[in-house]
């Protein structure tokens, strides 16, 4: 389409120019008939009439110059897009343009009047000089300002850009000898000087470079950060125009009077549609959060009525407690009220991924039972972590330290956000005292562990020998006969 156009223009230029060719021949050639049918025309004076003539061949020649410029234009520029594969900037256009006028007004001028003495016109002009220097100050500052952003390049057509003090931000649509032009998000066409755009800062997110974008959201305090960091970031990553590249961050920048504030980072593949691409992102959190059951915060004043325990809150689902402990194999044993009563006992708490929920070295008096998600176990050999063993739903640890009174052997830390239910020594203690079988299956577990804890090049004694003498510990330490 823009080929064709300007191969019509090319067309028209040529037509044009063959028209005031053969003006000009015609003046030139029936110049003594033109004379005398201005002098029919009662214009008395012969020196008058020749320079009509003259004026009028001027003209001509001032019409074909341009024109020839015009297509020197089209073709110098048509054959760079060809070769490039873009337009070369307005500014150089421009400038080609001016240089070539110029270069075809003093031939014209020196043709025509071969006695005027241009050098002498120009340099010995120094009024002339000042004079067009102070009319053109603004001018000549814009267009030096618009040669220093062509040379530099710091932006491109098409790059994103924000300038000056009232941050107008738009898309670059052309940098002339004169301003910028950027077409802003309403669509309107902003015009900022080179001169003062040179003078400000200007924010540039380039066309082919990965730009990222920060849109905000908030959950109430209720609602888990791991599960909402999860949800968002796997819900952004499939809308439109956000980057396969980089996988989008989502993190929590405050904790907010109404609840956890987050942000979500992402890349564009086109910075230039962010706008869109925002709303889009909003919608997208609004239906997973919908899907996920979790909630925006808005300001509320909430008056909550709890029992709350020394560590945290005590397990409040009795139903969902008492099934996890009842499939817990040590807990098989224990009657239906038994279990209630360890139920009753258990203090739920919550860890996000990565936590440690015990660490080796440290004192304990209460063992772990997972509710939902995954621990792992792990121990620091010559300053390296080696994992142990990783522990699911009905899995208990921490046991070794509540049974022994020895401090805790091993690290235990959240791989996913995991619920426990934490088990003091007191409900311990009433468990064993009606069930002291428990103690010789936990005092095998409990040797079997050890034996995973040694380090392969340990010499170990015989898991049998072990398991009797973690057997006698926890008698003693629990004062069972
Ligand atoms: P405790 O020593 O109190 O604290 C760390 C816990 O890690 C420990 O109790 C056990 O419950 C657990 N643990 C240690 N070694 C192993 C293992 N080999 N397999 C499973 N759990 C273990």
């Amino acid at each position: 389409m823009k080929r064709r156009k300007s191969k019509n223009n090319l067309i028209l230029l040529v037509v044009n120019a063959a028209v005031i060719v053969l003006v000009l021949y015609l003046v030139r050639h029936f110049d003594a008939e033109l004379q005398k049918l201005i002098l029919g025309l009662q214009l008395d004076k012969i020196a008058a009439v020749e320079k009509i003539v003259a004026g009028i061949q001027l003209v001509l020649l001032g019409g074909l110059a341009y024109i020839l410029v015009r297509a020197l234009n089209f073709l110098v520029f048509g054959m760079f897009r060809l070769r490039r594969g873009f337009d070369a900037p307005t500014l150089v256009q421009n400038v080609f343009s001016i240089v070539a006028f110029s270069l075809l007004f003093l031939l014209i001028f020196s043709l025509e009047f071969p006695n005027a003495n241009l050098g002498a016109l120009f340099t010995t002009s120094a009024i002339f000089g000042v004079i067009l220097g102070l009319a053109l100050q603004d001018t000549l500052g814009n267009f030096f300002a618009g040669i220093s952003l062509q040379a530099d390049r710091p932006f491109q057509v098409g790059d994103v850009i924000t300038v000056g003090a009232q941050r107008h931000t738009g898309v670059v649509e052309e940098i002339t000898w004169r301003a910028i032009k950027i077409r802003t998000f309403q669509n309107h066409i902003v015009l900022i000087n080179n001169s003062s755009a040179a003078k400000e800062p200007i924010e540039v997110c380039p066309r082919d470079n990965l730009n990222a974008r920060l849109v905000f959201f908030n959950t109430l305090y209720t609602d888990s950060p791991a599960k909402a960091i999860h949800v968002v970031r796997e819900a952004v990553r499939e809308a439109d125009n956000v980057s396969s590249r980089v996988t989008p961050i989502v993190r929590i920048r405050n904790l907010g009077e109404s609840g956890v504030e987050y942000e979500c980072k992402y890349w564009l593949d086109d910075y230039a549609k962010y706008n869109d691409t925002d709303a889009l992102i909003r919608q997208r959190i609004w239906y997973a959060f919908r899907r996920a059951g979790l909630n925006f915060a808005f300001p509320t004043r909430t008056l909550q009525i709890e029992r709350r325990h020394a560590a945290g809150l005590r397990a409040g689902d009795g139903g969902a407690i008492i099934e996890r402990l009842a499939a817990v194999d040590i807990f098989a044993p224990l009657s239906v009220e038994e279990t209630g009563m360890l139920a009753q006992a258990a203090v739920r708490h919550i860890f996000a991924p990565g936590e440690t929920v015990i660490r080796a070295g440290d004192p304990g008096s209460s063992m772990f039972v997972v509710h939902s998600g995954r621990v792992r176990v792990q121990v620091n050999e010559n300053g390296r972590s080696r994992a142990v063993a990783t522990l699911n739903d009905g899995d208990f640890f921490g046991e070794m330290a509540l049974f022994t009174g020895e401090p805790r052997t091993a690290n235990v830390v959240a791989i996913e956000e995991t619920e426990v239910l934490e088990i003091g020594h007191s409900a311990m203690k009433r468990v064993f005292d009606t069930n002291p079988d428990l103690v010789e299956s936990l005092s095998f577990i409990m040797s079997e562990r050890r034996q995973g804890l040694a380090s392969q090049t340990d010499a170990s004694t015989s898991s049998s020998d072990e398991s009797a003498g973690i057997l006698s510990a926890i008698k003693r330490f629990f004062g069972i006969s």
